[in-house]
């Protein structure tokens, strides 16, 4: 029975949600994806949640005047859905106050770097410019912070190529692998936020 309620926002391709899609649209899953919401309307990502068969918006943010107001409408759509889950998939947009208070503990981002080594953007290109022998995803618990918040799972490669797109393909499939598995483990109770802390049981 699907008992655990995933919403996913995002901006873009949905490389990340289409993995999502793959691993828990399937009746033996628990995690039912409901909703997905996009501030790109253009974003690939909505295509294939339309295609999932799962409801689908797109929020303009260019509509509203300050950050607060966009979020306040992102709450109410999530509002709909009773997410048990808010997961954070290539979404470029920084979250307020508003938003990450109400629902800490029940909001991940998955970031392509291994955290802390370079919050923000272009982590590919600076893996390959500082010459690292190791590069990696990290998905965890969003807080007030940037790209800051306690990490639930990390995953490294090692890195063998100079050109940024490659970098990009192979953390893009470690991606795909370890975000279905964390939000398993939290849909199943086996992590979970705590007092600004990551527990797993
Ligand atoms: C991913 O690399 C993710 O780590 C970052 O944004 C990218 C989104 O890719 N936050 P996609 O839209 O899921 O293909």
């Amino acid at each position: 029975m699907k008992t655990f309620k995933v919403a996913v926002l995002i901006s873009g391709n949905g490389s990340n949600l289409q993995a999502l899609i793959d691993n828990f649209m399937k009746e033996e899953s628990i995690i039912d994806i409901n909703c997905v919401i996009s501030n790109k309307q253009n974003a690939f990502g909505l295509e294939r949640a339309e295609k999932a068969s799962i409801d689908n918006h797109f929020i303009d943010h260019t509509k509203f005047d300050n950050r607060e107001d966009f979020d306040q409408r992102l709450i109410k759509i999530l509002e709909g859905y009773s997410p048990d889950l808010i997961v954070l998939a290539g979404f470029m947009r920084i979250l307020s106050k508003v938003f990450v208070d109400k629902y800490i503990g029940r909001l991940i981002n998955i970031h392509p770097s291994l955290l802390p080594k370079y919050p923000g953007l272009e982590t590919h290109k600076k893996v390959i410019e500082n010459e690292d022998s190791y590069h990696g995803v990290t998905v965890h618990y969003v807080d007030k912070t940037l790209d800051g918040g306690p990490i639930c799972a990390q995953s490294e490669i090692e890195v063998t190529t100079k050109d940024v797109n490659k970098l990009e393909e192979q953390i893009h499939k470690i991606e795909h692998e370890i975000y279905p598995l964390v939000i398993k483990q939290i849909a199943d109770g086996k992590m979970a936020f705590k007092e600004g802390k990551v527990i797993k049981k």
